[in-house]
Protein backbone atom coordinates (compact mmCIF):
# COMPACT_ATOMS: atom_id res chain seq x y z
CA UNK A 1 0.00 0.00 0.00
CA UNK A 2 1.45 3.40 -0.62
CA UNK A 3 2.02 6.66 1.33
CA UNK A 4 2.65 10.28 0.75
CA UNK A 5 6.25 9.20 1.75
CA UNK A 6 6.62 6.45 -0.87
CA UNK A 7 8.51 8.05 -4.24
CA UNK A 8 7.06 7.36 -7.72
CA UNK A 9 7.60 7.99 -11.14
CA UNK A 10 5.18 10.15 -13.50
CA UNK A 11 6.09 9.93 -16.75
CA UNK A 12 9.51 10.82 -17.02
CA UNK A 13 10.08 12.31 -13.66
CA UNK A 14 10.92 9.93 -10.51
CA UNK A 15 10.12 11.62 -7.28
CA UNK A 16 11.18 11.23 -3.48
CA UNK A 17 7.20 11.25 -2.51
CA UNK A 18 3.87 11.67 -3.30
CA UNK A 19 3.83 15.06 -1.50
CA UNK A 20 3.38 17.86 -4.72
CA UNK A 21 3.34 21.58 -4.17
CA UNK A 22 -0.04 22.84 -5.79
CA UNK A 23 0.55 26.09 -8.61
CA UNK A 24 0.52 29.18 -6.38
CA UNK A 25 -0.27 32.83 -7.61
CA UNK A 26 2.05 34.88 -5.67
CA UNK A 27 2.46 37.95 -7.40
CA UNK A 28 6.03 38.40 -6.34
CA UNK A 29 7.54 38.95 -10.15
CA UNK A 30 6.89 42.53 -10.35
CA UNK A 31 6.18 45.22 -12.80
CA UNK A 32 8.92 43.17 -15.15
CA UNK A 33 7.12 39.86 -14.75
CA UNK A 34 10.51 38.44 -14.80
CA UNK A 35 11.25 36.10 -11.87
CA UNK A 36 13.98 36.89 -9.35
CA UNK A 37 15.82 36.20 -6.78
CA UNK A 38 13.21 36.21 -3.56
CA UNK A 39 10.95 33.68 -5.80
CA UNK A 40 14.23 31.65 -6.41
CA UNK A 41 14.52 30.76 -2.76
CA UNK A 42 10.83 30.18 -1.95
CA UNK A 43 11.21 27.89 -4.06
CA UNK A 44 14.04 26.52 -3.14
CA UNK A 45 13.21 26.08 0.45
CA UNK A 46 10.38 23.46 -0.21
CA UNK A 47 12.76 21.95 -2.76
CA UNK A 48 13.89 19.59 -0.46
CA UNK A 49 10.70 18.39 0.69
CA UNK A 50 8.23 18.24 -1.76
CA UNK A 51 8.51 15.26 -4.57
CA UNK A 52 7.39 17.78 -7.08
CA UNK A 53 6.78 21.74 -7.14
CA UNK A 54 4.34 23.12 -9.74
CA UNK A 55 5.41 26.61 -9.89
CA UNK A 56 2.53 29.16 -10.29
CA UNK A 57 0.28 29.85 -13.26
CA UNK A 58 3.00 31.91 -15.51
CA UNK A 59 1.80 33.54 -18.80
CA UNK A 60 2.42 32.35 -22.10
CA UNK A 61 1.95 35.63 -24.03
CA UNK A 62 1.20 39.36 -23.54
CA UNK A 63 -2.57 38.44 -24.17
CA UNK A 64 -2.14 35.76 -21.89
CA UNK A 65 -1.29 38.23 -19.00
CA UNK A 66 -3.45 39.32 -16.90
CA UNK A 67 -2.47 39.16 -12.92
CA UNK A 68 -0.46 42.18 -11.63
CA UNK A 69 3.09 41.17 -10.41
CA UNK A 70 2.16 37.09 -12.21
CA UNK A 71 5.54 36.10 -13.82
CA UNK A 72 5.52 35.35 -17.58
CA UNK A 73 7.23 32.73 -19.98
CA UNK A 74 7.44 34.40 -23.08
CA UNK A 75 10.52 36.08 -23.91
CA UNK A 76 14.57 36.08 -22.90
CA UNK A 77 14.15 37.76 -19.74
CA UNK A 78 11.65 35.69 -18.54
CA UNK A 79 13.74 32.53 -19.53
CA UNK A 80 16.37 33.52 -18.20
CA UNK A 81 14.85 34.72 -14.67
CA UNK A 82 12.86 31.23 -14.20
CA UNK A 83 16.63 29.69 -14.77
CA UNK A 84 17.51 30.85 -10.98
CA UNK A 85 14.75 29.05 -9.96
CA UNK A 86 15.26 25.68 -11.51
CA UNK A 87 18.87 25.91 -10.23
CA UNK A 88 17.77 26.29 -6.89
CA UNK A 89 15.35 23.46 -6.93
CA UNK A 90 17.67 21.34 -8.49
CA UNK A 91 20.59 22.01 -5.70
CA UNK A 92 18.34 21.40 -3.27
CA UNK A 93 17.38 18.12 -5.18
CA UNK A 94 14.03 18.71 -5.74
CA UNK A 95 12.10 18.66 -9.08
CA UNK A 96 9.79 21.65 -10.78
CA UNK A 97 7.16 21.96 -13.27
CA UNK A 98 5.90 25.06 -14.71
CA UNK A 99 2.09 25.98 -14.74
CA UNK A 100 1.57 27.25 -18.47
CA UNK A 101 -1.30 30.05 -18.51
CA UNK A 102 -3.75 31.87 -20.68
CA UNK A 103 -6.17 34.02 -18.26
CA UNK A 104 -8.54 34.66 -21.40
CA UNK A 105 -11.73 36.41 -19.94
CA UNK A 106 -10.46 37.43 -16.59
CA UNK A 107 -7.12 39.24 -17.87
CA UNK A 108 -7.60 42.38 -15.54
CA UNK A 109 -7.81 45.66 -17.05
CA UNK A 110 -4.58 46.92 -15.61
CA UNK A 111 -2.48 44.77 -17.87
CA UNK A 112 -4.47 45.85 -20.81
CA UNK A 113 -2.09 47.89 -22.98
CA UNK A 114 -4.06 50.82 -25.46
CA UNK A 115 -7.33 49.52 -26.55
CA UNK A 116 -7.15 45.98 -26.10
CA UNK A 117 -9.87 43.80 -24.93
CA UNK A 118 -9.46 40.49 -23.33
CA UNK A 119 -10.25 37.74 -25.21
CA UNK A 120 -12.71 34.75 -24.52
CA UNK A 121 -13.97 32.02 -26.17
CA UNK A 122 -17.09 33.87 -26.23
CA UNK A 123 -18.54 37.85 -25.27
CA UNK A 124 -19.46 36.43 -21.56
CA UNK A 125 -17.94 38.82 -18.48
CA UNK A 126 -17.29 36.93 -15.67
CA UNK A 127 -19.54 38.81 -13.76
CA UNK A 128 -19.87 36.97 -10.45
CA UNK A 129 -18.09 35.63 -7.26
CA UNK A 130 -14.67 36.85 -8.86
CA UNK A 131 -11.70 38.43 -7.08
CA UNK A 132 -10.36 41.09 -9.34
CA UNK A 133 -6.71 42.36 -9.00
CA UNK A 134 -7.77 46.02 -9.68
CA UNK A 135 -11.13 45.97 -7.78
CA UNK A 136 -13.01 46.75 -11.07
CA UNK A 137 -15.90 44.61 -12.85
CA UNK A 138 -14.52 42.58 -15.83
CA UNK A 139 -15.39 43.87 -19.29
CA UNK A 140 -17.34 41.82 -21.65
CA UNK A 141 -14.36 39.66 -23.60
CA UNK A 142 -14.33 39.63 -27.68
CA UNK A 143 -14.84 36.12 -28.88
CA UNK A 144 -11.63 34.74 -30.44
CA UNK A 145 -12.11 34.26 -34.12
CA UNK A 146 -11.37 30.51 -34.83
CA UNK A 147 -8.09 32.01 -37.25
CA UNK A 148 -6.80 33.39 -33.90
CA UNK A 149 -6.66 29.99 -32.27
CA UNK A 150 -3.28 28.53 -34.05
CA UNK A 151 -1.31 31.33 -32.63
CA UNK A 152 -2.78 30.77 -29.25
CA UNK A 153 -1.36 26.93 -29.53
CA UNK A 154 1.95 28.40 -30.50
CA UNK A 155 2.33 30.43 -27.58
CA UNK A 156 1.55 27.53 -25.48
CA UNK A 157 4.40 25.44 -27.74
CA UNK A 158 6.62 28.18 -27.56
CA UNK A 159 6.80 29.00 -23.43
CA UNK A 160 6.58 25.05 -22.90
CA UNK A 161 10.14 25.08 -24.83
CA UNK A 162 11.68 27.79 -22.73
CA UNK A 163 10.49 26.27 -19.66
CA UNK A 164 12.27 23.30 -21.09
CA UNK A 165 15.49 25.33 -21.59
CA UNK A 166 15.22 27.56 -18.59
CA UNK A 167 15.63 24.17 -16.25
CA UNK A 168 12.01 22.90 -15.48
CA UNK A 169 11.19 19.32 -15.21
CA UNK A 170 8.27 19.60 -17.42
CA UNK A 171 5.25 21.73 -17.60
CA UNK A 172 1.69 21.90 -16.12
CA UNK A 173 -1.13 22.82 -18.98
CA UNK A 174 -3.68 25.27 -17.15
CA UNK A 175 -7.18 24.57 -18.05
CA UNK A 176 -8.70 25.21 -14.43
CA UNK A 177 -10.01 27.47 -12.09
CA UNK A 178 -11.97 29.89 -15.11
CA UNK A 179 -9.04 30.41 -17.25
CA UNK A 180 -9.12 30.72 -21.25
CA UNK A 181 -8.74 26.65 -22.00
CA UNK A 182 -11.54 26.00 -18.99
CA UNK A 183 -13.63 28.87 -20.50
CA UNK A 184 -13.52 26.63 -23.57
CA UNK A 185 -14.31 23.58 -21.76
CA UNK A 186 -17.32 24.65 -20.17
CA UNK A 187 -20.87 25.85 -21.61
CA UNK A 188 -20.98 28.80 -18.47
CA UNK A 189 -18.28 30.25 -20.28
CA UNK A 190 -18.36 28.80 -24.17
CA UNK A 191 -21.37 29.59 -26.24
CA UNK A 192 -19.76 29.25 -29.60
CA UNK A 193 -21.67 27.85 -32.85
CA UNK A 194 -18.49 26.82 -34.98
CA UNK A 195 -16.60 23.22 -33.90
CA UNK A 196 -14.84 24.97 -30.79
CA UNK A 197 -18.31 25.14 -28.94
CA UNK A 198 -21.91 23.11 -28.41
CA UNK A 199 -20.98 19.60 -28.20
CA UNK A 200 -18.90 18.26 -25.46
CA UNK A 201 -16.47 16.95 -28.69
CA UNK A 202 -16.17 20.79 -29.96
CA UNK A 203 -15.87 22.16 -26.55
CA UNK A 204 -13.07 20.16 -25.70
CA UNK A 205 -11.32 20.18 -28.87
CA UNK A 206 -9.15 23.73 -28.47
CA UNK A 207 -7.96 22.85 -24.66
CA UNK A 208 -6.83 19.31 -26.73
CA UNK A 209 -4.84 20.66 -29.15
CA UNK A 210 -2.98 22.85 -26.66
CA UNK A 211 -2.19 19.75 -24.91
CA UNK A 212 -1.40 17.63 -27.72
CA UNK A 213 0.48 20.56 -29.61
CA UNK A 214 2.73 20.79 -26.09
CA UNK A 215 3.31 17.19 -25.82
CA UNK A 216 4.65 17.16 -29.66
CA UNK A 217 6.93 19.88 -28.33
CA UNK A 218 8.46 18.46 -25.30
CA UNK A 219 7.14 14.88 -24.85
CA UNK A 220 4.04 13.47 -23.21
CA UNK A 221 6.02 12.49 -20.32
CA UNK A 222 7.17 15.74 -19.39
CA UNK A 223 3.41 16.80 -19.52
CA UNK A 224 0.51 16.97 -16.73
CA UNK A 225 -2.97 18.77 -17.34
CA UNK A 226 -4.79 20.77 -14.35
CA UNK A 227 -8.43 20.45 -14.22
CA UNK A 228 -11.03 21.70 -12.04
CA UNK A 229 -14.51 19.92 -12.86
CA UNK A 230 -16.75 22.06 -10.29
CA UNK A 231 -15.19 25.16 -9.52
CA UNK A 232 -17.27 27.63 -9.60
CA UNK A 233 -14.02 31.00 -9.12
CA UNK A 234 -14.18 33.14 -11.99
CA UNK A 235 -18.19 32.87 -12.44
CA UNK A 236 -17.07 29.76 -14.01
CA UNK A 237 -20.45 26.08 -14.42
CA UNK A 238 -20.98 23.72 -16.84
CA UNK A 239 -24.64 22.24 -17.32
CA UNK A 240 -23.08 18.42 -16.96
CA UNK A 241 -19.44 18.79 -15.56
CA UNK A 242 -19.17 14.78 -15.32
CA UNK A 243 -19.92 14.18 -18.79
CA UNK A 244 -17.47 16.73 -19.88
CA UNK A 245 -14.76 16.06 -17.81
CA UNK A 246 -15.09 12.43 -17.70
CA UNK A 247 -14.93 13.11 -21.71
CA UNK A 248 -11.91 15.13 -21.51
CA UNK A 249 -10.33 12.60 -19.20
CA UNK A 250 -10.59 9.56 -21.54
CA UNK A 251 -9.37 12.08 -24.44
CA UNK A 252 -6.04 13.03 -22.02
CA UNK A 253 -5.33 9.40 -20.88
CA UNK A 254 -4.75 8.37 -24.93
CA UNK A 255 -1.95 10.63 -24.24
CA UNK A 256 0.45 9.03 -21.71
CA UNK A 257 0.74 11.98 -19.83
CA UNK A 258 3.06 12.52 -16.81
CA UNK A 259 -0.12 13.22 -14.48
CA UNK A 260 -3.39 14.14 -14.83
CA UNK A 261 -4.29 16.78 -11.79
CA UNK A 262 -7.86 16.96 -10.60
CA UNK A 263 -8.29 20.23 -8.63
CA UNK A 264 -11.95 19.35 -6.51
CA UNK A 265 -11.66 19.77 -3.03
CA UNK A 266 -12.81 17.14 -0.49
CA UNK A 267 -14.39 19.51 1.88
CA UNK A 268 -17.95 21.62 0.91
CA UNK A 269 -16.57 24.57 3.13
CA UNK A 270 -13.28 25.02 1.54
CA UNK A 271 -13.12 28.54 -0.89
CA UNK A 272 -12.93 26.15 -4.52
CA UNK A 273 -15.75 23.58 -3.87
CA UNK A 274 -18.70 23.23 -5.68
CA UNK A 275 -19.93 20.24 -4.18
CA UNK A 276 -17.44 18.11 -2.76
CA UNK A 277 -15.65 15.12 -4.60
CA UNK A 278 -18.67 14.64 -6.96
CA UNK A 279 -16.41 14.37 -10.03
CA UNK A 280 -13.21 12.58 -9.14
CA UNK A 281 -14.34 9.31 -8.54
CA UNK A 282 -15.76 9.35 -11.97
CA UNK A 283 -12.53 10.71 -13.21
CA UNK A 284 -10.57 7.65 -11.36
CA UNK A 285 -12.62 4.99 -13.17
CA UNK A 286 -11.99 6.32 -16.88
CA UNK A 287 -8.15 7.55 -16.53
CA UNK A 288 -5.95 5.06 -16.08
CA UNK A 289 -2.69 6.79 -15.70
CA UNK A 290 -1.25 9.02 -12.91
CA UNK A 291 -3.71 10.91 -10.90
CA UNK A 292 -2.85 13.76 -8.81
CA UNK A 293 -5.59 15.34 -6.62
CA UNK A 294 -5.86 18.51 -4.57
CA UNK A 295 -8.32 20.48 -2.62
CA UNK A 296 -8.15 20.39 1.25
CA UNK A 297 -6.28 17.73 1.82
CA UNK A 298 -4.38 16.65 5.01
CA UNK A 299 -2.25 13.58 6.28
CA UNK A 300 -5.13 11.63 7.15
CA UNK A 301 -6.74 12.24 3.72
CA UNK A 302 -3.83 12.02 1.73
CA UNK A 303 -2.89 8.98 3.08
CA UNK A 304 -6.55 7.78 2.37
CA UNK A 305 -6.58 8.64 -1.22
CA UNK A 306 -3.48 6.67 -2.33
CA UNK A 307 -4.52 3.60 -0.18
CA UNK A 308 -7.94 3.19 -1.87
CA UNK A 309 -5.77 4.06 -5.22
CA UNK A 310 -8.24 6.99 -5.72
CA UNK A 311 -5.19 8.79 -6.43
CA UNK A 312 -1.01 8.50 -7.15
CA UNK A 313 -0.24 11.83 -5.85
CA UNK A 314 -1.54 14.60 -3.92
CA UNK A 315 -1.11 18.28 -4.22
CA UNK A 316 -1.11 20.54 -1.26
CA UNK A 317 -1.35 24.41 -1.86
CA UNK A 318 -2.45 26.07 1.24
CA UNK A 319 -0.24 23.86 3.61
CA UNK A 320 2.69 24.53 1.63
CA UNK A 321 2.59 28.11 0.93
CA UNK A 322 3.01 27.82 4.98
CA UNK A 323 5.47 25.21 5.60
CA UNK A 324 8.15 24.92 3.63
CA UNK A 325 8.98 22.02 5.55
CA UNK A 326 5.05 20.36 4.82
CA UNK A 327 6.47 17.10 4.44
CA UNK A 328 9.13 16.82 7.61
CA UNK A 329 6.37 18.24 9.89
CA UNK A 330 3.87 15.45 8.86
CA UNK A 331 6.36 13.07 9.43
CA UNK A 332 7.33 14.83 12.95
CA UNK A 333 3.52 14.91 13.98
CA UNK A 334 4.20 19.15 14.21
CA UNK A 335 2.24 22.03 14.08
CA UNK A 336 1.55 23.68 11.22
CA UNK A 337 2.07 27.59 10.61
CA UNK A 338 -0.81 29.38 10.00
CA UNK A 339 -1.35 31.03 6.72
CA UNK A 340 -1.37 34.75 6.41
CA UNK A 341 -4.06 35.98 3.99
CA UNK A 342 -3.04 39.49 3.53
CA UNK A 343 0.12 38.39 2.00
CA UNK A 344 -0.97 35.72 -0.52
CA UNK A 345 -1.22 37.36 -3.48
CA UNK A 346 1.13 40.95 -3.35
CA UNK A 347 4.22 41.77 -1.20
CA UNK A 348 7.72 41.28 -0.99
CA UNK A 349 9.56 38.36 1.14
CA UNK A 350 7.33 38.63 3.82
CA UNK A 351 4.66 36.30 4.18
CA UNK A 352 6.56 34.50 1.08
CA UNK A 353 9.92 32.89 2.14
CA UNK A 354 9.84 34.12 6.05
CA UNK A 355 7.53 31.07 7.24
CA UNK A 356 9.47 28.95 9.51
CA UNK A 357 10.66 25.74 9.00
CA UNK A 358 10.79 23.44 12.35
CA UNK A 359 12.19 24.35 15.37
CA UNK A 360 11.58 28.31 14.45
CA UNK A 361 14.58 28.18 12.69
CA UNK A 362 14.70 29.77 9.51
CA UNK A 363 16.49 27.54 6.79
CA UNK A 364 16.20 23.46 6.37
CA UNK A 365 18.15 21.67 8.78
C1 LIG B 1 -2.79 32.14 -2.99
C2 LIG B 1 -3.31 31.14 -3.96
C3 LIG B 1 -2.83 31.15 -5.27
C4 LIG B 1 -3.26 30.19 -6.18
N1 LIG B 1 -2.74 30.18 -7.44
C5 LIG B 1 -3.03 29.19 -8.30
C6 LIG B 1 -2.38 29.08 -9.56
O1 LIG B 1 -1.52 29.88 -9.92
N2 LIG B 1 -2.75 28.06 -10.37
C7 LIG B 1 -3.70 27.14 -10.02
O2 LIG B 1 -4.01 26.22 -10.80
N3 LIG B 1 -4.31 27.20 -8.81
C8 LIG B 1 -3.98 28.17 -7.94
N4 LIG B 1 -4.55 28.20 -6.69
C9 LIG B 1 -5.31 27.02 -6.23
C10 LIG B 1 -4.36 26.06 -5.49
O3 LIG B 1 -3.43 25.48 -6.37
C11 LIG B 1 -5.13 24.92 -4.83
O4 LIG B 1 -5.86 24.26 -5.81
C12 LIG B 1 -6.07 25.41 -3.73
O5 LIG B 1 -5.37 26.23 -2.80
C13 LIG B 1 -6.70 24.22 -2.99
O6 LIG B 1 -5.69 23.40 -2.39
P1 LIG B 1 -5.41 23.46 -0.81
O7 LIG B 1 -6.72 23.21 -0.13
O8 LIG B 1 -4.39 22.39 -0.54
O9 LIG B 1 -4.90 24.84 -0.50
C14 LIG B 1 -4.18 29.19 -5.78
C15 LIG B 1 -4.68 29.21 -4.47
C16 LIG B 1 -4.25 30.16 -3.57
C17 LIG B 1 -4.77 30.12 -2.17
Amino acid sequence: MSTLYDPITLGDIHLKNRAIMAPLTRGRAGESRIPNDVMAKYYGQRAGDAGLLIAEATAISEQGYGWPGAPAMYNEEHEQGWEKTTKAVHDAGGKIFLQLWHMGRVKDESTYQDDEKAVAPSAIAASKDIRRASGKAYPEPRALEAGELPGIIDDYVESAKRAMRAGFDGVEVHCANGYLLDQFLRDGSNQRTDEFGGSIENRIRFPLMVVEAVVKAVGAGKVGVRISPTNPFNDMHDSDPAALFGAYAKKLDALGLAYLHVMEPIKEDHPFSGGALHITPIIRKIYQGNLMVNGGYGLKSANAALEEHSAEAVAFGVPYLANPDLVARFKAGAELNTPDQATFYAGGAEGYTDYPFMGGKEEAA
